[in-house]
Protein backbone atom coordinates (compact mmCIF):
# COMPACT_ATOMS: atom_id res chain seq x y z
CA UNK A 1 0.00 0.00 0.00
CA UNK A 2 1.31 3.39 -1.17
CA UNK A 3 2.23 5.40 2.37
CA UNK A 4 0.63 9.06 1.66
CA UNK A 5 3.69 10.89 3.33
CA UNK A 6 5.45 8.34 0.47
CA UNK A 7 4.24 10.59 -2.77
CA UNK A 8 6.67 12.53 -4.13
CA UNK A 9 5.31 15.83 -4.69
CA UNK A 10 5.95 19.38 -6.67
CA UNK A 11 8.22 20.86 -4.05
CA UNK A 12 10.70 17.83 -4.71
CA UNK A 13 10.69 18.49 -8.10
CA UNK A 14 13.22 20.37 -10.54
CA UNK A 15 12.68 22.46 -13.20
CA UNK A 16 13.00 21.16 -15.97
CA UNK A 17 12.88 22.42 -19.86
CA UNK A 18 9.33 20.31 -20.89
CA UNK A 19 6.95 18.95 -18.25
CA UNK A 20 4.48 16.28 -19.30
CA UNK A 21 1.20 17.08 -16.97
CA UNK A 22 -1.64 14.33 -17.17
CA UNK A 23 -4.91 15.66 -15.71
CA UNK A 24 -8.32 15.16 -15.95
CA UNK A 25 -10.29 17.20 -18.29
CA UNK A 26 -13.18 14.97 -18.71
CA UNK A 27 -15.70 17.94 -18.88
CA UNK A 28 -19.12 17.11 -19.72
CA UNK A 29 -19.35 19.33 -23.48
CA UNK A 30 -22.77 19.30 -25.37
CA UNK A 31 -22.49 21.08 -28.89
CA UNK A 32 -19.32 22.37 -27.99
CA UNK A 33 -20.22 24.16 -24.70
CA UNK A 34 -18.86 23.19 -21.54
CA UNK A 35 -21.86 22.60 -18.76
CA UNK A 36 -19.26 22.41 -15.98
CA UNK A 37 -15.86 23.17 -15.69
CA UNK A 38 -14.97 21.77 -12.05
CA UNK A 39 -12.47 19.93 -13.67
CA UNK A 40 -10.53 22.21 -15.43
CA UNK A 41 -10.69 24.60 -13.09
CA UNK A 42 -9.79 22.07 -10.14
CA UNK A 43 -6.08 21.91 -12.39
CA UNK A 44 -5.38 25.41 -11.73
CA UNK A 45 -3.41 25.18 -8.76
CA UNK A 46 -0.76 22.57 -10.02
CA UNK A 47 -0.76 24.92 -13.08
CA UNK A 48 0.27 27.77 -11.51
CA UNK A 49 1.91 26.73 -8.86
CA UNK A 50 4.52 25.28 -11.94
CA UNK A 51 4.21 29.02 -13.88
CA UNK A 52 5.45 30.25 -10.75
CA UNK A 53 8.29 27.88 -9.53
CA UNK A 54 9.72 27.30 -13.14
CA UNK A 55 9.21 30.21 -15.15
CA UNK A 56 10.69 28.76 -18.13
CA UNK A 57 9.46 25.59 -18.10
CA UNK A 58 7.09 24.56 -20.99
CA UNK A 59 3.93 22.75 -19.77
CA UNK A 60 2.67 20.15 -21.84
CA UNK A 61 -1.29 19.03 -20.75
CA UNK A 62 -2.55 15.86 -21.88
CA UNK A 63 -6.30 14.23 -21.14
CA UNK A 64 -9.12 12.29 -22.34
CA UNK A 65 -12.62 12.96 -23.14
CA UNK A 66 -15.06 10.97 -22.97
CA UNK A 67 -14.32 7.12 -24.13
CA UNK A 68 -14.52 7.62 -28.26
CA UNK A 69 -13.76 5.26 -30.73
CA UNK A 70 -10.96 6.80 -32.86
CA UNK A 71 -11.12 10.50 -33.12
CA UNK A 72 -14.09 12.21 -33.04
CA UNK A 73 -14.93 15.50 -33.29
CA UNK A 74 -17.42 15.73 -30.88
CA UNK A 75 -14.89 14.75 -28.16
CA UNK A 76 -12.32 17.12 -28.75
CA UNK A 77 -10.64 19.25 -26.16
CA UNK A 78 -10.65 22.13 -28.01
CA UNK A 79 -13.04 23.58 -26.16
CA UNK A 80 -11.29 22.81 -22.91
CA UNK A 81 -8.46 24.65 -24.17
CA UNK A 82 -10.23 27.94 -24.99
CA UNK A 83 -11.67 27.47 -21.57
CA UNK A 84 -8.47 27.21 -20.04
CA UNK A 85 -7.08 29.92 -21.77
CA UNK A 86 -9.65 32.04 -20.52
CA UNK A 87 -9.08 30.76 -16.49
CA UNK A 88 -5.29 31.06 -16.98
CA UNK A 89 -5.71 34.55 -18.42
CA UNK A 90 -2.77 33.44 -20.90
CA UNK A 91 -2.79 31.87 -24.57
CA UNK A 92 -3.10 27.93 -24.14
CA UNK A 93 -1.69 26.00 -27.90
CA UNK A 94 -3.57 23.40 -28.77
CA UNK A 95 -1.60 20.66 -30.39
CA UNK A 96 -4.14 18.26 -32.45
CA UNK A 97 -1.59 15.17 -32.53
CA UNK A 98 -0.42 14.00 -29.16
CA UNK A 99 1.93 11.87 -30.90
CA UNK A 100 4.87 12.10 -33.38
CA UNK A 101 6.54 14.81 -35.17
CA UNK A 102 3.77 17.78 -34.91
CA UNK A 103 3.31 18.23 -31.08
CA UNK A 104 7.62 17.73 -31.09
CA UNK A 105 7.89 20.64 -33.24
CA UNK A 106 4.82 23.14 -31.49
CA UNK A 107 6.62 22.08 -27.80
CA UNK A 108 10.30 23.32 -29.90
CA UNK A 109 8.92 26.23 -31.29
CA UNK A 110 7.19 27.52 -28.13
CA UNK A 111 8.34 30.18 -26.33
CA UNK A 112 9.75 29.57 -22.93
CA UNK A 113 6.92 29.20 -20.06
CA UNK A 114 4.29 28.29 -22.57
CA UNK A 115 0.99 25.89 -22.05
CA UNK A 116 0.60 23.34 -24.84
CA UNK A 117 -3.06 21.31 -24.65
CA UNK A 118 -2.38 17.82 -26.73
CA UNK A 119 -5.46 16.52 -28.55
CA UNK A 120 -7.67 13.74 -26.88
CA UNK A 121 -5.50 10.72 -25.73
CA UNK A 122 -8.18 8.48 -26.40
CA UNK A 123 -8.15 8.96 -30.08
CA UNK A 124 -5.34 6.38 -30.19
CA UNK A 125 -6.84 3.14 -28.83
CA UNK A 126 -2.85 2.79 -27.61
CA UNK A 127 -3.55 4.55 -24.50
CA UNK A 128 -6.74 3.06 -23.39
CA UNK A 129 -4.71 -0.42 -23.72
CA UNK A 130 -1.70 0.73 -21.57
CA UNK A 131 0.51 0.43 -24.92
CA UNK A 132 4.11 0.77 -24.27
CA UNK A 133 5.05 2.03 -27.81
CA UNK A 134 2.30 4.64 -27.21
CA UNK A 135 3.42 6.00 -23.48
CA UNK A 136 7.05 5.87 -25.01
CA UNK A 137 6.38 8.09 -27.86
CA UNK A 138 4.59 10.60 -25.24
CA UNK A 139 7.55 10.85 -23.13
CA UNK A 140 9.52 11.79 -25.93
CA UNK A 141 7.50 15.10 -25.57
CA UNK A 142 8.95 16.52 -21.96
CA UNK A 143 11.34 15.72 -19.14
CA UNK A 144 9.24 15.66 -16.29
CA UNK A 145 5.80 13.77 -15.58
CA UNK A 146 3.16 14.62 -13.06
CA UNK A 147 0.28 12.61 -12.60
CA UNK A 148 -2.31 15.15 -10.98
CA UNK A 149 -5.55 13.48 -12.48
CA UNK A 150 -6.63 11.76 -9.70
CA UNK A 151 -10.06 10.84 -11.13
CA UNK A 152 -8.31 8.51 -13.71
CA UNK A 153 -5.93 6.78 -11.30
CA UNK A 154 -7.66 3.72 -11.41
CA UNK A 155 -7.41 2.97 -15.13
CA UNK A 156 -4.46 1.13 -16.68
CA UNK A 157 -4.63 3.91 -19.37
CA UNK A 158 -1.08 4.50 -20.63
CA UNK A 159 -0.65 8.20 -19.78
CA UNK A 160 -1.65 7.11 -16.20
CA UNK A 161 0.23 3.38 -15.55
CA UNK A 162 2.64 3.39 -18.09
CA UNK A 163 4.43 6.85 -18.66
CA UNK A 164 5.36 7.11 -15.38
CA UNK A 165 7.69 4.14 -15.37
CA UNK A 166 9.67 5.37 -18.03
CA UNK A 167 10.34 8.95 -15.71
CA UNK A 168 11.48 6.58 -12.95
CA UNK A 169 13.33 9.36 -11.11
CA UNK A 170 11.35 12.42 -12.12
CA UNK A 171 7.65 11.38 -11.64
CA UNK A 172 5.77 13.45 -9.70
CA UNK A 173 1.87 13.54 -7.94
CA UNK A 174 0.55 17.44 -9.01
CA UNK A 175 -1.43 19.20 -5.67
CA UNK A 176 -5.30 17.86 -6.66
CA UNK A 177 -3.89 14.22 -6.74
CA UNK A 178 -2.22 15.17 -3.63
CA UNK A 179 -5.02 16.80 -1.77
CA UNK A 180 -7.77 14.11 -2.94
CA UNK A 181 -5.73 10.97 -1.29
CA UNK A 182 -4.97 12.87 2.07
CA UNK A 183 -8.55 13.54 1.89
CA UNK A 184 -10.39 10.18 1.42
CA UNK A 185 -7.61 8.22 3.64
CA UNK A 186 -8.64 11.15 6.41
CA UNK A 187 -12.06 10.29 6.43
CA UNK A 188 -12.86 7.01 5.15
CA UNK A 189 -9.46 5.10 6.21
CA UNK A 190 -11.72 3.93 9.61
CA UNK A 191 -15.47 6.30 8.40
CA UNK A 192 -17.22 7.02 11.24
CA UNK A 193 -19.90 4.71 11.37
CA UNK A 194 -22.94 4.91 9.99
CA UNK A 195 -21.46 5.21 6.84
CA UNK A 196 -24.27 5.45 4.04
CA UNK A 197 -22.88 5.15 0.41
CA UNK A 198 -25.83 6.88 -2.34
CA UNK A 199 -25.08 5.59 -5.52
CA UNK A 200 -26.90 6.81 -8.57
CA UNK A 201 -26.72 7.52 -12.30
CA UNK A 202 -27.49 6.00 -15.49
CA UNK A 203 -25.12 3.22 -16.41
CA UNK A 204 -25.48 -0.03 -14.11
CA UNK A 205 -22.58 -1.67 -16.09
CA UNK A 206 -19.86 1.01 -15.01
CA UNK A 207 -21.48 1.12 -11.37
CA UNK A 208 -21.38 -2.61 -10.23
CA UNK A 209 -18.25 -2.80 -9.16
CA UNK A 210 -18.36 0.38 -7.50
CA UNK A 211 -21.45 -0.55 -5.94
CA UNK A 212 -19.82 -4.18 -4.71
CA UNK A 213 -16.74 -2.47 -3.20
CA UNK A 214 -18.69 0.10 -0.97
CA UNK A 215 -20.53 -3.11 0.12
CA UNK A 216 -17.93 -4.59 1.89
CA UNK A 217 -17.55 -1.01 3.52
CA UNK A 218 -20.53 0.80 4.08
CA UNK A 219 -23.22 0.18 6.24
CA UNK A 220 -26.11 0.93 4.15
CA UNK A 221 -25.59 2.10 0.65
CA UNK A 222 -28.59 3.59 -1.28
CA UNK A 223 -28.87 2.47 -4.94
CA UNK A 224 -31.07 4.93 -7.06
CA UNK A 225 -30.96 7.03 -10.31
CA UNK A 226 -31.75 4.98 -13.62
CA UNK A 227 -29.39 2.08 -13.41
CA UNK A 228 -31.38 1.50 -9.59
CA UNK A 229 -34.32 -0.11 -12.13
CA UNK A 230 -32.09 -3.01 -13.02
CA UNK A 231 -31.86 -3.92 -9.34
CA UNK A 232 -35.98 -3.22 -8.84
CA UNK A 233 -36.68 -5.75 -12.06
CA UNK A 234 -34.45 -8.06 -10.16
CA UNK A 235 -36.55 -7.94 -7.18
CA UNK A 236 -39.47 -8.49 -9.68
CA UNK A 237 -41.24 -5.29 -9.62
CA UNK A 238 -42.89 -3.80 -12.84
CA UNK A 239 -40.62 -0.98 -14.14
CA UNK A 240 -42.95 0.31 -17.32
CA UNK A 241 -40.99 1.42 -20.27
CA UNK A 242 -37.85 2.24 -17.55
CA UNK A 243 -34.47 1.13 -19.75
CA UNK A 244 -32.87 -1.38 -17.74
CA UNK A 245 -29.98 -3.54 -18.82
CA UNK A 246 -31.17 -6.67 -19.27
CA UNK A 247 -27.91 -8.73 -18.88
CA UNK A 248 -26.91 -7.71 -15.21
CA UNK A 249 -30.03 -8.74 -13.91
CA UNK A 250 -28.61 -12.19 -12.90
CA UNK A 251 -25.73 -10.04 -11.13
CA UNK A 252 -28.52 -7.59 -9.47
CA UNK A 253 -30.04 -10.51 -8.43
CA UNK A 254 -27.42 -12.50 -6.51
CA UNK A 255 -26.24 -9.42 -5.13
CA UNK A 256 -29.70 -8.43 -3.51
CA UNK A 257 -29.58 -12.25 -2.38
CA UNK A 258 -26.21 -12.14 -0.95
CA UNK A 259 -25.59 -11.06 3.29
CA UNK A 260 -24.03 -7.88 2.06
CA UNK A 261 -26.79 -7.19 -0.70
CA UNK A 262 -29.18 -6.70 3.12
CA UNK A 263 -27.04 -3.09 2.84
CA UNK A 264 -29.49 -2.13 -0.28
CA UNK A 265 -31.90 0.55 -0.29
CA UNK A 266 -34.02 0.93 -3.34
CA UNK A 267 -36.46 3.60 -3.91
CA UNK A 268 -40.14 3.21 -3.19
CA UNK A 269 -42.34 5.64 -5.72
CA UNK A 270 -40.77 7.68 -8.95
CA UNK A 271 -41.77 11.00 -11.02
CA UNK A 272 -42.94 9.73 -14.64
CA UNK A 273 -42.77 10.80 -17.99
CA UNK A 274 -46.35 9.12 -19.37
CA UNK A 275 -46.57 8.23 -23.25
CA UNK A 276 -48.84 10.61 -23.39
CA UNK A 277 -46.09 13.04 -22.00
CA UNK A 278 -47.43 13.90 -18.73
CA UNK A 279 -45.61 14.39 -15.62
CA UNK A 280 -46.57 11.43 -12.83
CA UNK A 281 -46.29 10.64 -9.34
CA UNK A 282 -46.48 6.80 -9.12
CA UNK A 283 -45.22 3.83 -6.73
CA UNK A 284 -44.85 0.18 -8.14
CA UNK A 285 -45.86 -1.11 -10.46
CA UNK A 286 -44.93 1.38 -13.08
CA UNK A 287 -47.55 1.96 -15.48
CA UNK A 288 -47.10 0.46 -18.91
CA UNK A 289 -45.51 3.20 -21.08
CA UNK A 290 -44.38 5.51 -18.05
CA UNK A 291 -40.69 5.87 -17.99
CA UNK A 292 -38.93 6.85 -14.11
CA UNK A 293 -37.40 10.07 -14.45
CA UNK A 294 -36.64 11.09 -10.65
CA UNK A 295 -37.20 9.56 -7.30
CA UNK A 296 -40.71 10.02 -5.52
CA UNK A 297 -41.35 12.05 -2.37
CA UNK A 298 -41.48 8.64 -0.66
CA UNK A 299 -38.54 7.87 -1.20
CA UNK A 300 -37.19 11.00 -0.51
CA UNK A 301 -38.61 10.74 3.00
CA UNK A 302 -36.96 7.12 3.56
CA UNK A 303 -33.46 8.68 2.19
CA UNK A 304 -33.58 11.22 4.48
CA UNK A 305 -34.43 8.51 7.29
CA UNK A 306 -31.53 6.64 6.83
CA UNK A 307 -29.19 9.76 6.14
CA UNK A 308 -30.43 11.33 9.30
CA UNK A 309 -28.71 9.20 11.79
CA UNK A 310 -25.38 8.77 9.49
CA UNK A 311 -21.80 10.08 10.39
CA UNK A 312 -20.24 9.94 7.30
CA UNK A 313 -22.28 10.13 3.52
CA UNK A 314 -20.85 9.31 0.28
CA UNK A 315 -22.60 10.26 -2.90
CA UNK A 316 -21.79 9.61 -7.13
CA UNK A 317 -24.03 9.67 -9.21
CA UNK A 318 -27.61 11.76 -9.75
CA UNK A 319 -31.03 10.30 -8.15
CA UNK A 320 -32.75 11.44 -11.08
CA UNK A 321 -32.72 13.68 -14.80
CA UNK A 322 -31.40 16.65 -12.66
CA UNK A 323 -30.57 18.91 -15.92
CA UNK A 324 -34.47 18.67 -16.84
CA UNK A 325 -36.40 19.96 -14.08
CA UNK A 326 -39.05 18.69 -12.24
CA UNK A 327 -36.75 16.08 -12.48
CA UNK A 328 -34.07 17.61 -10.49
CA UNK A 329 -36.10 17.76 -7.42
CA UNK A 330 -35.13 14.55 -5.80
CA UNK A 331 -31.72 15.07 -6.14
CA UNK A 332 -32.12 18.99 -4.96
CA UNK A 333 -34.36 17.76 -1.65
CA UNK A 334 -31.47 15.32 -0.50
CA UNK A 335 -28.67 17.90 -1.21
CA UNK A 336 -30.66 20.27 0.94
CA UNK A 337 -31.34 17.42 3.86
CA UNK A 338 -27.51 17.17 3.86
CA UNK A 339 -26.59 20.64 3.79
CA UNK A 340 -28.24 20.58 7.50
CA UNK A 341 -26.81 17.19 8.39
CA UNK A 342 -23.87 16.94 11.02
CA UNK A 343 -21.79 14.66 9.52
CA UNK A 344 -18.88 14.06 6.97
CA UNK A 345 -19.97 14.60 3.19
CA UNK A 346 -18.20 14.02 0.48
CA UNK A 347 -19.60 14.03 -2.80
CA UNK A 348 -17.32 12.68 -5.90
CA UNK A 349 -17.74 11.60 -9.97
CA UNK A 350 -17.96 14.07 -12.97
CA UNK A 351 -21.54 14.02 -13.27
CA UNK A 352 -21.98 14.47 -9.94
CA UNK A 353 -20.04 17.26 -9.60
CA UNK A 354 -21.99 18.56 -12.67
CA UNK A 355 -25.23 18.31 -10.49
CA UNK A 356 -23.98 19.82 -7.67
CA UNK A 357 -22.85 22.85 -9.41
CA UNK A 358 -26.27 22.82 -11.52
CA UNK A 359 -28.05 22.57 -8.15
CA UNK A 360 -26.06 25.11 -6.48
CA UNK A 361 -25.24 22.84 -3.78
CA UNK A 362 -21.77 22.71 -3.13
CA UNK A 363 -22.31 24.21 0.32
CA UNK A 364 -23.84 21.17 1.56
CA UNK A 365 -20.86 18.91 1.48
CA UNK A 366 -17.60 19.09 3.26
CA UNK A 367 -15.60 18.65 0.26
CA UNK A 368 -16.35 17.28 -3.84
CA UNK A 369 -13.70 14.88 -5.25
CA UNK A 370 -13.15 14.94 -8.99
CA UNK A 371 -12.78 10.86 -8.62
CA UNK A 372 -16.05 8.97 -9.03
CA UNK A 373 -14.91 5.33 -9.85
CA UNK A 374 -11.15 5.97 -8.84
CA UNK A 375 -12.74 7.39 -5.63
CA UNK A 376 -14.38 4.28 -5.01
CA UNK A 377 -11.42 1.87 -5.35
CA UNK A 378 -9.45 4.03 -3.64
CA UNK A 379 -11.79 4.08 -0.59
CA UNK A 380 -12.41 0.35 -0.97
CA UNK A 381 -8.37 -0.46 -1.31
CA UNK A 382 -6.70 2.30 0.23
CA UNK A 383 -4.67 2.62 -2.85
CA UNK A 384 -4.44 2.76 -6.77
CA UNK A 385 -1.94 0.85 -8.74
CA UNK A 386 -0.65 3.79 -10.86
CA UNK A 387 0.32 5.47 -6.98
CA UNK A 388 3.33 3.26 -6.76
CA UNK A 389 5.22 4.85 -9.21
CA UNK A 390 4.54 8.14 -7.55
CA UNK A 391 6.15 7.35 -4.10
CA UNK A 392 9.60 7.93 -3.12
C1 LIG B 1 -14.20 10.14 -14.86
O1 LIG B 1 -14.89 11.05 -15.32
O2 LIG B 1 -14.61 9.35 -13.99
C2 LIG B 1 -12.77 10.04 -15.30
O3 LIG B 1 -12.46 11.03 -16.23
C3 LIG B 1 -12.47 8.66 -15.84
O4 LIG B 1 -13.15 8.45 -17.04
P1 LIG B 1 -13.40 6.94 -17.56
O5 LIG B 1 -14.40 6.33 -16.61
O6 LIG B 1 -13.93 7.09 -18.97
O7 LIG B 1 -12.08 6.23 -17.50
Amino acid sequence: MTQLNELKTLSKMPCEDTVLLRVDLNVPIKNGIILDDSKIRACLPTIEFLQAKCKDTKIVLMSHLGRPDGSDDKLSLKPVQERLSELLAKEVLFCKESIGPEPKFMIREAKSGSVLLLENLRYYPEEKKGDYNFAKQLSELGDVYINDAFAVCHRNDASIAVLPELFPKLSFAGFLLDKEILLLTRTFKKPEPPFVAIIGGSKLSSKLPLIESLLEKADTVIISGLMAYTFLKARGEEVGHTEIEEEFLEQARKILLSREGRKIVLSVDQICKTQSGSITEVGFPIPDGAVACDIGPQSVELFKKILSTSKTVLWNGPLGIFEEPPFDEGSRSLIQFLDGLKATKIAGGGDTLHMVEALAGKHAFSWLSTGGGAMVEFITHMDLPSLRWLSE
